[in-house]
């Protein structure tokens, strides 16, 4: 089995239009998980060429010290007559890591980009040892797709996330976006159990589409967590005020470290006694929270928590 999908820290997903040279510029000085420059709907239909050839200059010119973490681009669909001018012209970019591919709506979208890269870049997609093929994320977007998840997650190699798409979602639909997202459970839920049967190491939740004024900051944490306790370990981000809030909501917090690492200690001294189910704080702790405690550790080694500490701090804990 492949390492718990969870403990991947693909949090901040950071969209910036291609056609904006400002923010290509402002999204370096940012401290983002990810970086998806966009050709799709943030760039109009007159404007492709161009902001694909920016693009094309601003990604060659990046030094490989760039302090983003995964640089990807969101290509447009592949329907469209766009997608493989988008595919020929990225695909030899040495510094890009990451193709996001919207729309998807069947297995044979994701064929297509895996055999365009294939044909652009065939080192880079090689099965030779050390190759670094560039990896795909699929947005997921419409009704036709959720049915598909299974086939779709299971169609390129290169496939290492999901993303929803909520606006997408719900003009295929005509649903109507509510502050809950109830009208989006069975979708979100469907993606998030696909992309952990699949192993993929990341499922993105959707954007919020609120980002200035009183309300945001809230709107922002209440959906967030939302997305987070789903099991989502990420959210699109439009904007840099949302990036630090989102990476905030998506790392544990200190009251849920501490729990796991007093509940890991106790469960070692439980099981030298041959406890296999057994009381932390009134609550019964066995084999599956343990399970989730370790997961919920390492990630939080991740995310820069001082766990030697809290081991130590807690080091005498014994099982209730
Ligand atoms: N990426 C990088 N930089 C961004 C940014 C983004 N997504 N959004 C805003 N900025 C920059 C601005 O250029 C500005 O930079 P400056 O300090 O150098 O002037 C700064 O952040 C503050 O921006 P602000 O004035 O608050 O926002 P704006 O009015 O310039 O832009 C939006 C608002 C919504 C148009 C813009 O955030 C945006 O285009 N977001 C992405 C939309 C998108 O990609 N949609 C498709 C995917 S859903
Ligand atoms: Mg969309």
């Amino acid at each position: 089995m492949s390492s718990p999908a969870s403990t991947i820290l693909r949090r901040a997903l950071l969209y910036v239009p291609a056609s904006s040279t400002r923010m290509m510029a402002k999204s370096l000085t940012l401290r983002s998980d990810n970086v998806t420059y966009d050709l799709e709907d943030s760039v109009t239909p007159s404007h492709k060429r161009d902001a694909r050839k920016h693009l094309c200059s601003h990604l060659s010119s990046l030094d490989r010290t760039s302090t983003i973490g995964d640089l990807a681009v969101r290509i447009n669909g592949v329907s469209t007559p766009h997608a493989l001018e988008d595919l020929r012209a990225l695909a030899g970019v040495p510094n890009l890591q990451t193709i996001v591919v919207p729309k998807v709506n069947s297995a044979s979208d994701l064929s297509f980009v895996t055999d365009v890269l294939r044909h652009v870049a065939p080192e880079r997609h090689s099965t030779v040892p050390g190759a670094r093929p560039i990896k795909l994320i699929a947005l997921v977007e419409t009704a036709r797709a959720i049915m598909d998840l299974r086939s779709i997650c299971a169609a390129s190699p290169y496939l290492d996330g999901l993303i929803f798409g909520a606006e997408d979602f719900a003009a295929d639909l005509s649903i109507t976006r509510t502050p809950s997202l109830k009208e989006f459970l069975y979708a979100r839920s469907a993606m998030v159990t696909a992309a952990r049967a699949f192993h993929l190491s990341s499922c993105i939740d959707l954007v919020c589409t609120s980002y200035k004024g009183p309300e945001a900051k809230s709107v922002l944490e209440k959906e967030c967590l939302n997305g987070k306790e789903m099991g989502f370990n990420g959210k699109q981000c439009i904007h840099p005020d949302q990036v630090a809030i989102v990476q905030n909501m998506f790392a544990p917090s200190e009251a849920e470290v501490e729990w796991a690492v007093r509940l890991l200690i106790a469960d070692k001294k439980a099981s030298e006694a041959g406890r296999g189910a057994w009381t932390l704080q009134g609550k019964m702790i066995d084999a599956p929270v343990a399970a989730r405690a370790r997961v919920l550790v390492a990630k939080a080694k991740h995310c820069g928590f001082d766990v030697d500490s809290m081991n130590e701090k807690w080091q005498h804990q014994e099982p209730e």
